[in-house]
């Protein structure tokens, strides 16, 4: 089968990774790619959101399966732009339709989703600009901390969690009125759930699903939590205070209704569902759905599946995923993301990274990196992530940090605390 993976990020690397590994592959593209995914197929210049670029290509390099990495392909529809050309409509998209990319794509919508399954979430109200009025007395109704959310994609950036009432209503105006463009011209309230969060993945194919194993990122740039909000500085999976009894909640109360109510709502959805949990006291409460993996989760959770991905993904376009069990590694899997200095807000790239040689044996994940003149440079905020086995979480750690300390470019940093709360 020859394979056409869009993204560029260690998400795509480990997917691309994991493929490579696949009896049933025969050729592996990655639009666009990083100097990582190099290594294991072929990069190729399309933009993921070029669909035109994208069905070119396809279309001459006789490609059998399209598998999507990040959400926005997604949000903008890939899959029913295949599905709606009569020369692409057979090959089989790895990803939600348009309308089940919305669980992403607006937070309304998915808290909207939840409410009409009973999938337990916080209490929330959408506010536009026609009912700021009623938003503002849900302000003062609930307690602090206030969690505003843009109901739109904002690369990660909508969501403002604050302490004082009278800023929360002065930054629901803001975002009213523009601050997140077009995102934020309707905000979500949420009430604010106190716990401990972690991340739960399934593959479906709209009928059949398979659960994979869970992970906790880390998402501020700071260590102990602090600072601003990234894309993750680091993952482990398992997450230990997530037994079988915890599990067996997430299952009944979230996931099942999740995929029985995509099937309801007539919902197409050959694909990921990312379920970012919190839990209260071992109770599971939904914070949001993305509609793929996650990054850096994928770094940990796709080392631990000992499955062939590539016929999981066959099993998907088949609408044959109930025949499939998920084989798990028991060890832990960690990983270590090293940024750019100055992210998630201002950075350089360009920077020459080296040591790549030393860790060769290692499970080396690119994120932003791209081959310059024969070298690896850094090309983005997050640049690679460094995973590690390990009979504990803390054995695993230790081998992604001493890894950290192999490789080097100007600027680099890491978080040397992941996994210091479990
Ligand atoms: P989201 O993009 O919806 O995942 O929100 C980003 C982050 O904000 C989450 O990962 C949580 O850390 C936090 N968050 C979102 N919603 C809530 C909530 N209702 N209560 C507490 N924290 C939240
Ligand atoms: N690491 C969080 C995400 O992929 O959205």
């Amino acid at each position: 089968m020859k394979i056409l993976l869009l993204g560029s990020g260690g998400r795509e690397h480990a997917m691309a990774w994991k493929m490579s590994q696949s009896k049933k592959l025969t050729q592996l593209f990655i639009a666009p790619g990083n100097a990582g995914t190099a290594q294991v197929g072929e990069n190729v210049n399309i933009n993921p959101n070029d669909f035109e670029a994208v069905k070119t290509f396809v279309l001459a390099s006789k490609i059998d399966m399209v598998v999507v990495g990040p959400e926005e392909p997604l949000v903008r529809g890939v899959y029913d732009y295949f599905l709606n050309d009569a020369l692409l409509a057979h090959i089989p998209v790895i990803g939600p339709s348009k309308e089940g990319a919305r669980l992403e794509g607006s937070k309304e919508y998915a808290k909207a989703f939840m409410q009409r399954h009973n999938i337990p979430t916080a209490g929330y109200l959408p506010v536009t600009s026609t009912n700021l009025e009623e938003g503002i007395a849900f302000l003062r109704k609930v307690k602090a901390p206030y969690v505003l959310k843009a109901d739109g994609l904002a690369a990660g950036k909508g969501v403002l969690i604050l302490n004082d009432l009278s800023e929360a209503e002065t930054e629901l105006k803001a975002m009213l009125d523009g601050k997140f463009g077009e995102a934020s011209s309707t905000v979500v309230i949420e009430e604010f759930l106190d716990g401990i969060e972690l991340s739960v993945f399934v593959l479906t194919d709209g009928v059949g699903h398979v659960v994979l194993p869970e992970a906790k990122d880390y998402k501020r740039i700071g260590e102990g939590d602090t600072g601003l909000n990234t894309g993750g500085m680091g993952a482990i999976s398992p997450v230990p205070f997530a037994d079988e009894a915890f599990m067996k909640k997430v299952y009944d109360r979230v996931v099942l209704p999740t995929i029985n109510g995509l099937a309801k709502d007539n919902i197409t959805y050959k694909g990921f569902v990312f379920i970012g949990l919190i839990s209260i006291k071992n109770e599971p409460f939904v914070i949001e759905y993305n509609v793929r993996m996650g990054d850096p989760e994928t770094e940990v959770v796709l080392p631990r599946i000992k499955n062939d991905l590539v016929d999981l993904f066959q099993a998907v376009a088949e609408g044959t995923l109930n025949t499939k069990t998920i084989e798990v590694d028991e060890r832990s899997a960690t990983t270590v993301m090293l940024v750019a200095g100055g992210y998630p807000g201002d950075y350089e790239k360009g920077k020459v990274i080296t040591g790549l040689d030393q860790v060769k044996d290692k499970l080396v994940f690119h994120a932003g990196t791209v081959l310059k003149d024969g070298q690896v440079v850094t090309n983005g905020g997050r640049v690679i992530a460094l995973t590690s086995y390990g009979k504990t979480k803390s054995e695993a750690l230790k081998d992604s940090f001493d890894t950290a300390q192999k490789i080097n470019f100007e600027g680099k940093y890491f978080r040397s605390d992941i996994g210091f709360d479990l």
